[in-house]
């Protein structure tokens, strides 16, 4: 399946990204950061892509906004398995604070929400409802810039 099917596949299998991160195992804790690090990168590439087609700073191509969503759907939940203990700051480069473990509840929640947001980004393309698709990436945007504020070093 080459990835653009994959993508695109509707059933993604979801059940098995749930909410509560199962956690993988890295060899070094260095590979966890680097995991984390990856995917929210590429949540961020898609994230911007999806945003700036809604705002016409780019044409609108329903295709590519559906990539874009389902990749965003599955990328708001992958770097969440790769939090292992002892993996904060400053180790590799990484900018996780200490309250991700401390606060691990709230972090989980603001997770959550991050994924719930991605599901209605996901039926807005879907639908084609632009208007709801504006409305659901910015709160989206408000969800990443105060998981930052709160987790991650300036
Ligand atoms: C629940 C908390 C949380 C949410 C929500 C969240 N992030 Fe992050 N993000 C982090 C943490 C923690 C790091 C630092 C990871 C590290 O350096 O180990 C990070 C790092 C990043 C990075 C830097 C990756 C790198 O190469 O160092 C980018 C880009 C990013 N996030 C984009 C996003 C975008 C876009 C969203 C929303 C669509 C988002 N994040 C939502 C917690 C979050």
């Amino acid at each position: 399946m080459t990835l653009s099917r994959f993508l695109l596949a509707g059933s993604l299998a979801l059940a098995s990204l749930s909410a509560s991160a199962q956690a993988l195992t890295f060899d070094k804790p260095e590979d966890a950061v680097a995991y984390r690090q990856q995917a929210f990168g590429l949540l961020e590439t898609h994230f911007s892509n999806l945003t700036a087609m809604t705002l016409n700073r780019i044409p609108y191509d329903p295709l590519q906004a559906r990539l874009d969503a389902n990749a965003i759907r599955v990328l708001s939940r992958l770097p969440f398995h790769a939090f292992p203990a002892g993996t904060a700051a400053p180790l590799a480069g990484s900018r996780a604070t200490d309250q991700i473990w401390t606060a691990a509840p709230r972090y989980a929640d603001s997770a959550r929400s991050l994924q719930q947001e991605s599901d209605k980004i996901h039926g807005a393309v879907a639908r084609g409802d632009l208007v709801q698709l504006r409305k659901t990436l910015n709160e989206a945007g408000a969800i990443c810039r105060k998981c930052h504020d709160q987790f991650r070093a300036r």
